[in-house]
């Protein structure tokens, strides 16, 4: 016998398990297996439903590190049933093998008395309170189809969509800002914390700081294909998700398990630009205008039909920094405006024309660097469109110096402001003061032979 936890929303678990009435000789393996998955899974106690077993029996074990609690030791409860013997309750945190990441505060009957046989069909009765009886009741629900999402409580007004927010950067910390009084909010979904600055601190992204400050939780799962992120988004019941500035390709199994579907806010006029730097883009290419598109989520990135698409002035000074706040301010207005007509189901979406697409790059780090023989223009752009990440860079004595700002000045490009490499921002002349030999910019190379 090999078998796997099943997860919420298998069938299984909502089914209401066989009495059992022949003790063959399978059940004590079978018990021994549901031991097995449940101290593999840290869990407490464990019905056969949840193994795909759809028998009526419970294991129940409890190891405390606290040697002050209270121990459980090993019972298997056949058939068992459970009535409660005081009116006295209780409230706890409830988590569920089945349902990964959901905590639910039940109230339970604090004391009951458990009648069960054991592997061999004798007849077991016992009281039981405090975890023991709490752990008892939630395994025999389990065997009647009860989850402890059914225990949940509408905490938030129902009028209003219960919306996940997917995204890292503070593109969508802007957007939620905007959104949150129109639409429910109940988590936000982001990368995972990486390493960051000189010391490697494990942060996590500005969406997850900013979702604390607000109280929201927040999901941040490694990996979008893992079963358990489908099962634990199904049992937030989403009405819509919002993508702002996530940069993975979401599987279309989660884009489309909401009722209205997924919309996606995307800082370009769509079909152009499409993919991870559109910001970058508009401004590298030296547009008058860009834009803001919101599209419902398809399988390939940025190909979603039109929901909304709003024009945005360029007139040449934008820094990435800069542009990317004020698009995601009018990407959250045009959220805001459009989403009770679209929940009304009363937008026509529209089509992109593949023809018209383009694409855009991933920034390289050869990309970032300031190649001085090329045109001042170019430069210059560069410089506002890595403003200030990944930092525009020249290379001055083998090491990377970053441009912060600059402009031109009679066909040439003049430096404003700058950093050392964990060093704080300073102007020019500051550096120049510092620095008491002749200028010497070397060639990107210079950096790979260091
Ligand atoms: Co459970």
């Amino acid at each position: 016998m090999n078998r796997k936890l099943v997860y919420y929303p298998e069938p299984i678990l909502r089914q209401k398990a066989h009495p059992v009435r022949d003790f063959t000789d399978d059940l004590p393996v079978l018990a021994q297996e549901m031991r097995r998955i449940m101290k593999e899974n840290a869990g407490m106690g464990l019905a056969a439903p949840q193994i795909g077993d759809s028998r009526r029996i419970i294991v129940v074990e409890y190891v405390p590190h606290d040697p002050k609690e209270t121990a459980i030791p090993f019972t298997v409860l056949i058939n068992p049933e459970i009535t409660p013997t005081t009116k006295k309750t209780d409230v706890m945190q409830e988590g569920c093998l089945s349902i990964p990441y959901v905590e639910v505060e039940i109230e339970r009957p604090t004391e009951v008395l458990l009648t069960a046989q054991d592997l061999q069909g004798n007849p077991i009765q016992m009281k039981a309170k405090g975890l023991f009886a709490r752990i008892l009741q939630h395994e025999v629900d389990h065997l009647n189809g009860t989850l402890i999402l059914d225990y949940e409580t509408e905490a938030h007004p129902a009028d209003k969509p219960k919306t996940i927010v997917w995204g890292s950067t503070e593109f969508t910390t802007a957007i939620m800002n905007t959104i949150r009084h129109d639409v429910n909010i109940t988590h936000i979904l982001t990368e995972p914390a990486k390493p960051k600055g000189r010391n490697q601190v494990l942060t996590p992204t500005v969406a997850k700081q900013y979702a604390d400050t607000l109280g929201i939780p927040t999901i941040e799962p490694d990996d979008l294909t893992d079963p358990r992120l489908y099962t634990y988004l199904l049992s937030l019941k989403p009405d819509l998700m919002i993508v702002a500035a996530y940069g993975r390709l979401i599987p279309e199994k989660l884009f489309t398990l909401p009722q209205f579907g997924t919309l996606n806010v995307h800082p370009s006029l769509l079909p152009k630009y499409r993919g991870a730097t559109p910001i970058q883009a508009a401004i590298l290419n030296g547009d008058s205008e860009t834009g803001v598109t919101i599209m419902q989520l398809a399988a390939k990135f940025d190909t979603g039909d039109i929901v909304a698409k709003v024009p945005y002035k360029l007139d040449g000074t934008e820094t990435y920094k800069d542009l990317e706040f004020e698009l995601a301010t009018l990407g959250a207005e045009m959220l805001a405006a459009i989403l009770p007509k679209y929940l009304r189901n009363e937008i026509m979406s529209m089509e992109q024309d593949d023809e018209e697409a383009t694409g855009t790059k991933k920034i390289t780090r050869e990309a970032c660097w300031l190649n001085l023989e090329e045109p001042a223009k170019i430069n210059e752009r560069k410089v506002r469109a890595y403003s200030p990440d990944p930092g525009a860079f020249v290379i001055l004595d083998g090491e990377p110096l970053k441009v912060l700002q600059a402009h031109i000045e009679q066909g040439q490009l003049v430096f404003d402001q700058v950093q050392k490499a964990g060093k704080k921002p300073m102007s020019w002349k500051e550096f120049l003061n510092g620095y008491r030999k002749p200028l010497h910019f070397e060639p990107y190379e210079g950096i790979l032979s260091r």
